[in-house]
């Protein structure tokens, strides 16, 4: 078989995380203080998939290129599509047809993390050569999903976000093709949604008696696309980092899993891990607990955060009650100030979701 060729899915537009998504690619959304479609890119590198086409969508396309660059810093080189609307993803697919050339690919969602990489499905796929290679996981809520319906072992139907889900098996954001999944994307009709979906191109091959082959993903596997999964997939991420102390401490104290990057400042502060805290930032007389991801130049003072992600240059400052689950964009402020009366004085954009406890 040919090389294999790479297609990460960055478009669309984000509509579950706004809003966070007006300004920014969901997929940049940072996991333990990296953009979730790292995770991706670098998947695919360590599977020996290098040659890489990310699909972008024309508002946010620029900020991904500006973060993941040529991609010569993951070992791979990137070619960036841009889909001008988010018809779907056997619409990406198609209009990466020139990138693919005929090759077989991976594509590969852009906001979803897979925690065993993809190396050994890459491989299976080389040995079986399948017209696809499909991964499921069982879930709580497949309706939310595409979901297969098994026979045995063998996947008879797939359906997209039915109201009636056949099984609990969901379709994984990762999926290996022969150039055969172009021939069905192309005779595919718009779905309910107005998309061209890639379950029916799938659905498709199987009703024209090509080979779909599916495994069960080992490991865990989250699709970040809303704040619950988006905290979920940063817990479990941190669950595994190993302490690295390089950033300054002054009557403070750490306990557990903590990465204090260089340049980050703790002044009479308690960090409780798993927990990362990028450089730049400053907490002082706080409370950091676990599964929390402080970004870049973010300010924590007199405050205490649990369970949450804080982007770039936010400033968190007094607050007189815990905050926990929850994602904070860049340079957003939350503050109190002191005396009376006591009220709630909010600046906050379009679709800002704000829970008073
Ligand atoms: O996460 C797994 C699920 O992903 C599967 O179970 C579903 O079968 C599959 O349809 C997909 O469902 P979502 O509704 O969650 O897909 P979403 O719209 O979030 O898009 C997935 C990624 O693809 C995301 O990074 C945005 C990108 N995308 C999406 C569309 C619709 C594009 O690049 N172009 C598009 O046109």
């Amino acid at each position: 078989m040919e090389d294999l060729k790479g297609l990460i899915l960055s478009g669309g537009a984000g509509t579950r995380l706004r809003p966070i998504t007006h300004t920014s690619a969901k997929q940049l959304v940072p996991v333990a203080n990296k953009p979730v479609l790292f995770y991706g890119i670098e998947a695919l590198v360590e599977a020996g998939v290098t040659e890489i086409g990310i699909v972008i969508a024309p508002l946010t396309g620029d900020e991904i290129r500006e973060a993941v660059g040529d991609g010569s810093r993951f070992g791979a080189s990137i070619t960036y599509i841009e889909q001008s609307e988010p018809l779907g993803l056997a619409h990406a697919v198609l209009t990466a047809e020139d990138f693919l050339a005929g090759s077989s690919f991976v594509m590969y969602l852009g906001d979803n993390l897979l925690r065993n990489g993809i190396s050994g499905l890459v491989e299976t796929f080389r040995k079986d050569s399948p017209d696809a290679l499909i991964l499921l996981t069982e879930v709580d809520d497949p309706s939310s999903y595409g979901v297969a319906e098994l026979d045995g072992g063998r996947v008879v139907n797939l359906v997209e976000k039915p109201d009636d889900p056949p099984s609990n098996m969901a379709l994984v954001g990762v999926y290996l093709f022969s150039p055969a999944i172009i021939e069905a994307a192309r005779r595919l009709k718009p779905s309910w949604r107005n998309e061209l979906e890639i379950t029916e191109a799938i659905q498709t091959l199987i009703t024209d008696g090509r080979d779909v082959h599916s495994e069960v993903v080992k490991g865990w596997w989250k699709d970040t696309g809303q704040l619950a999964d988006m905290l979920e997939a940063n817990r479990l991420v941190l669950e595994e980092i190993e302490t690295s102390i390089d950033g300054y401490m002054e009557d403070s104290k750490v306990e557990g899993r903590v990465i204090l990057e260089e340049g980050a400042v703790l002044r009479g502060s308690v960090v409780r891990g798993p927990a990362v805290i990028a450089s730049g930032a400053v907490i002082e007389n706080a409370y950091i607990g676990p599964y929390t991801s402080i970004g870049r130049d973010v300010c924590v003072r007199r405050s205490e955060v649990e369970h949450s992600i804080l982007l770039a240059g936010a400033t968190v400052e007094d607050l007189g009650t815990r905050m926990e689950a929850s994602l904070l964009g860049r340079d957003v402020r939350v503050t109190r100030t002191d005396g009376p009366p006591r009220t709630l004085r909010l600046l906050v954009g379009d679709r800002s979701e704000i829970e008073i406890v």
